[in-house]
């Protein structure tokens, strides 16, 4: 007899800054749905990642744990099977990450090409918070803190795994066992969603998404105002899908693909309006959206109940984060009482 396979260990997370939106979903939402039932999945409520870059807006960190919380549920994650935790409530991620602050230098931290980016859009120039530049190392620290080897993310987050695996090598070196499992990223299909103007990508912050709590007014105007391609002023005139954003969201959200593909000729040819296309992205957008809001707002009657998940989720995210934290500890040599 053998004993059944132990199933590997999934964690992710999201910084808490405010509601979910269809970029959370295409990214990596989508995917842990499907992971929850084969895979041991935790969900990381990342309120103090939140603070290395909303450091002047705590309460609306703190509030929006309990709408990412709310969106998860809303969106089919069952607490029953996936762990959801919230990061400031788990101490043995911050000391893992002042551990691990020794594995790396300040000229990596500045090389990673996710954090450029968001210095650059976030306008920090020198006055970087040195919390913001380190926060790729507190990622490492919730991911072997779970000793998790797969996590699905957003193609914008690969510069961060890559980082967390150059850590976890040189922990195992410092302890001298494979005492922490590289990770790998499971990107979706649509690893990018850019914003409803094309620009960038999906993000609260540049106005230019769609939540998961949008009302079907919400999804009318954005679609409206959606960026097509310029140049196709009449439905006969030959249009591009190359930048497309509405036929970019056709890819990411229309299950029939079919469809999408012949509506795409037929816009290349110059036998379809804008108007048309925008339609059919409505309604594929109210379809996966309205039962995500419903239940939404089914959930806000029970905050207790919310509450009660996150602490059951985070009391064992404590157990097995201690765990590695002992390890880690030990295998560093540290004095022990
Ligand atoms: N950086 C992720 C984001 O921007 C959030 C996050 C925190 C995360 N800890 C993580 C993602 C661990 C994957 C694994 O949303």
């Amino acid at each position: 007899m053998s004993l059944p396979a132990k199933k590997p260990v999934v964690l992710t997370g999201d910084r808490t800054t405010g509601p979910l939106h269809l970029g959370h979903y295409a990214g990596s939402l989508r995917t842990r749905l499907q992971l929850q039932r084969s895979h041991a999945q935790h969900l990381l409520l990342a309120d103090t990642q939140a603070l290395t870059d909303n450091i002047g807006d705590p309460a609306k960190v703190r509030a929006s744990v309990i709408e990412v919380a709310t969106d998860y549920l809303a969106a089919g994650i069952d607490p029953e099977s996936t762990t959801i935790c919230v990061q400031s409530q788990l101490p043995a991620l911050a000391e893992l990450t002042v551990l691990y602050l020794n594995m790396v230098t300040v000229a990596r931290l500045e090389r990673n090409p996710t954090i450029r980016q968001e210095i650059h859009s976030r306008g920090f120039g020198r006055d970087i918070p040195a919390g913001f530049l380190c926060y790729p190392v507190a990622q490492a620290a919730d991911i072997t803190g779970f000793r998790a080897s797969v996590v699905p993310v957003g193609e914008d987050q690969l510069p961060l795994l890559e980082q967390t695996n150059e850590i976890v090598r040189r922990v195992n070196r410092q302890c001298g066992v494979e005492l922490l499992p590289e990770a790998s990223p499971v990107l979706s299909r649509t690893p990018r969603l850019p914003g409803v103007n094309g620009k960038a990508k999906m993000s609260k912050s540049l106005q230019n998404a769609i939540t998961l709590s949008a009302s079907d007014r919400d999804i009318t105007e954005a679609v409206r105002r959606m960026y097509t391609d310029p140049n196709h002023l009449k439905a006969c005139d030959p249009g591009r899908v190359e930048g497309n954003v509405v036929f970019m969201y056709l890819d990411a959200f229309d299950d029939d693909q079919e469809t999408v593909a012949a509506l795409k000729a037929n816009y290349q040819r110059g036998g379809l309006g804008d108007a048309e296309v925008k339609r059919r992205l409505e309604t594929v957008l109210k379809q996966l959206i309205g039962p995500i809001r419903e239940r939404r707002l089914a959930l806000a009657g029970y905050p207790d109940t919310i509450m009660d998940i996150l602490k059951a989720g985070t009391e064992r995210a404590r157990v097995v984060t201690t765990e590695t934290l002992e390890a880690v500890r030990a295998g560093f040599g540290l004095f022990r009482f």
